[in-house]
């Protein structure tokens, strides 16, 4: 990818990030990644809870193929990371195994990010509206920004499934040593409304 284009998607990346706020100091502070501490992860931390405890959100760097989204629980020290790009037949898992290479999403105030109902039909046009604000995940070696997204299992005990979100497809996750997608699911979104008035 030539400089110039990549340096027009960093920009778009970071307009995005700021667009539409009124109130940018509030903006930098809505959520921010952590280094991953396996045993006592951050008291800030945004959490999941289901049948099988609580679990937080990480950014995983996979060399190669840059930051995706996985899931981990409190004493977990590796994570299987489906990496996404905007190819529908791809469904890679890479082992992130340092927890220099992780990191988990935090958040001053649980108020401040939301999670969204949308699907792979739709998530694009709701990018490119501003209709949705989502917390940006990671950046994939395409430059493609890498969103968060969540859906429950069909299993009878329901539980959360993390993994990333690209333009217009499918959640990519990892769940029972295997890796899939999911067309239906909700994104991690910024409460940019509860900056109004403020
Ligand atoms: C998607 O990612 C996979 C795994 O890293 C890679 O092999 C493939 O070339 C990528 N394709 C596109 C179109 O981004
Ligand atoms: C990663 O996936 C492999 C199989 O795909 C599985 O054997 C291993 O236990 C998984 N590790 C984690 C930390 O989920």
């Amino acid at each position: 990818m030539s400089t110039s284009v990549e340096a027009l998607i960093k920009l778009t990346l970071l307009s995005a990030f700021v667009s539409s706020v009124c109130c940018v100091n509030q903006a930098v502070l809505e959520y921010y990644w952590r280094p991953w501490t396996p045993g006592s992860p951050p008291s800030d931390a945004i959490t999941l809870r289901d049948y099988r405890g609580v679990s937080y959100i990480v950014e995983a760097y996979v060399p190669n193929h840059g930051l995706h989204v996985g899931q981990v629980f409190a004493n977990q020290q590796e994570v299987n990371v489906t990496v996404a790009n905007t190819s529908v037949v791809t469904n890679t898992v890479f082992l992130v195994r340092s927890s220099t290479d992780l990191k988990v999403l935090c958040s001053q105030s649980l108020d401040k990010v939301s999670w969204y109902p949308t699907s792979n039909a739709n998530v694009q046009n709701e990018l490119v509206t501003a209709v949705i604000n989502p917390v940006l995940g990671g950046v994939n070696n395409f430059n493609q920004a890498v969103y968060i997204g969540r859906v429950a299992a069909t299993t009878t005990q329901r539980p959360w499934l993390i993994g990333s979100v690209v333009k217009d497809n499918r959640l990519r996750y990892h769940f029972g040593g295997i890796t899939t997608s999911a067309a239906v699911y909700e994104i991690l979104v910024v409460n940019s409304n509860k900056c109004l008035g403020g």
